[in-house]
């Protein structure tokens, strides 16, 4: 039996918008031709930015974007990303290929990026391998109004107006790639780093502290104690892996029932994770001050045939649009603490939302989930009850369901659904109490194959239609979710 009950009249948690927040890093073919192709590429751009790409950005009001990294972060020094193109130096892009990288998107680039996406920009800063006053200086270029050597530099490269920059990390992964560091010795630094990461004029930068890999709650326990008073926000990275290892992920498009198990069984294991952090954090800041921020999620498989191993380029099929659909699911969950994630990654990347083959571009499952999702950003998180069958596979078994229910500024209320079971549909009926219902409207994403996937000679053969199969009867709405299904409902009120 799989019933909802859910308080359609309460709630008081608000689902802040940047847990629909994205990733790009410079990595592979993510920004360099993904969404930028430079002033004098054939395919149509605005100052360099391919224009398909926004434009399927921008419908789904992408509410942040985080920027330069990744690893790449803690090796990038911005002043080689300023000025006339062909002056900036080049460097290795060491993780990521060791190609070489020749600094055309920088600073200006991605603040242009944000302001055409209708995106607030997310910097994440160097501390492994820059100076405090490099960090100190990035943010004094964005941000000051003044006369100041920075903003003056900035004024020389043709930017009068400061840019906003709201969110502002201070490193990346410094357990690993940003510094191999202790936790100790990292929440010492980030301690230190940030306290010339300044909120200049009117700008106020909402400071980021690199936080643990998974379940690492050592890194969160010390961090907490150690530095909590001193951030707001501390970022968490889990990615669904489902082989057994690095070295075999699996494949993005060839698996059978047992991996689509595994997959989304690991990305259930979100849940606890942010359950767990959070404990933790709530010892240290009961009153939830400290967001956790999810700035690294997604599948992460072995990268499609013949394409460079440095560049983490995968397919995305209807498994990628549940593990989107659970994942957000959960981040809506916790909103209290939960309050921006960022998808890794925004195109031709891990999970990407778009692929693009030089001027081709389509969208994937995981685009399409966003899109349906789109309705909770900034709605009021509705508590849900729910009480479902188990989807099982030999001796193993997950919850069948999976599913989150907001309610808007206009009073829509929103139930996003997802059916785990590739092979049984389920009937659902959910209550809501404290209101009248009146009508409902819905989109379904599936397909007929647990693989299903779009390409450049099929781009549309996952997308969502309209989602017909639910009933009224008073305060209740039934609806029969097809197998291995994400739906998104409206409910019109009384
Ligand atoms: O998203 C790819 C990489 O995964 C990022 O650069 C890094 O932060 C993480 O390990």
């Amino acid at each position: 039996m799989n019933r909802l009950t859910i308080d359609a009249d309460q709630g008081t948690t608000r689902i802040d918008k940047t847990i629909y927040g994205h990733f790009a890093e410079h990595l592979g073919r993510c920004i360099y031709e993904g969404l930028w192709v430079g002033d004098n590429a054939a395919i149509p751009h605005t100052r360099g930015l391919r224009d398909d790409v926004v434009e399927a950005l921008r419908q789904l009001q992408v509410p942040v974007l985080r920027w330069p990294g990744g690893c790449f972060a803690d090796e990038y020094h911005w002043q080689d990303g300023i000025g006339s193109p062909a002056s900036r130096p080049t460097m290795i892009n060491t993780h990521w290929g060791g190609v070489t990288e020749n600094n055309h998107f920088g600073t200006h680039e991605f603040l242009d990026l944000c302001d055409l996406l209708g995106a607030e920009p997310y910097i994440c800063g160097n501390l492994g391998s820059g100076t405090v006053r490099e960090m100190q200086q990035w943010v004094e270029y964005i941000t000051f109004d003044g006369v100041s050597p920075m903003a003056n530099l900035r004024r020389a490269n043709g930017r009068e107006e400061p840019w906003r920059l709201p969110y502002f990390g201070v490193g990346n992964e410094n357990w690993g790639c940003g510094g191999t560091m202790r936790p100790e010795y990292y929440a010492d630094l980030y301690r230190r780093y940030q306290t010339y990461v300044r909120s200049l004029g009117g700008n106020n930068v909402f400071k980021i502290a690199c936080g643990p890999n998974r379940d690492d709650y050592q890194w969160t326990e010390v961090l907490m104690r150690e530095a909590a008073r001193w951030m707001d926000g501390l970022s968490l990275h889990y990615y669904t892996v489902p082989g057994a290892s690095w070295h075999d992920k699996g494949s993005a498009t060839e698996f059978d029932e047992e991996e689509w198990f595994t997959t989304l069984q690991k990305s259930l294991f979100m849940d606890e994770l942010v359950r767990t952090h959070a404990t933790i954090m709530d010892r240290y800041d009961p009153g939830k001050r400290v967001a956790l921020i999810v700035d690294e999620w997604g599948t992460w498989y072995d990268v499609e045939p013949g394409t460079d191993p440095g560049f983490l380029y995968q397919q995305n099929t209807l498994r990628d649009a549940l593990v989107a659909g659970i994942s957000l699911n959960i981040f809506n969950q916790h909103a209290d603490r939960v309050r921006m994630a960022n998808i890794a990654q925004t195109v031709n990347v891990l999970q990407a939302l778009i692929l693009t083959d030089g001027p081709r571009m389509i969208t994937t499952p995981t685009y399409h989930v966003f899109d349906m999702y789109k309705a909770h950003q900034d709605a009021t998180l509705l508590p849900c009850r729910v009480t479902c069958d188990s989807y099982a596979l030999g001796d193993r078994r997950m919850d069948g369901l999976s599913v989150s229910a907001s309610r808007d500024a206009e009073g829509l209320i929103h139930l996003t659904l997802c059916n785990l079971h590739p092979r049984e549909g389920a009937e659902v009926t959910c209550e809501l109490r404290g209101v009248a219902v009146d009508e409902v409207a819905g989109s379904v994403l599936t397909a007929d194959s647990m693989n299903a996937h779009n390409t450049f000679a099929d781009p549309h053969r996952v997308a969502p239609t309209d989602f017909g199969e639910t009933r009224l009867h008073g305060q209740q709405v039934n609806a029969t979710l097809p197998p291995m299904s994400v739906v998104a409902l409206t409910i019109h009120i009384a």
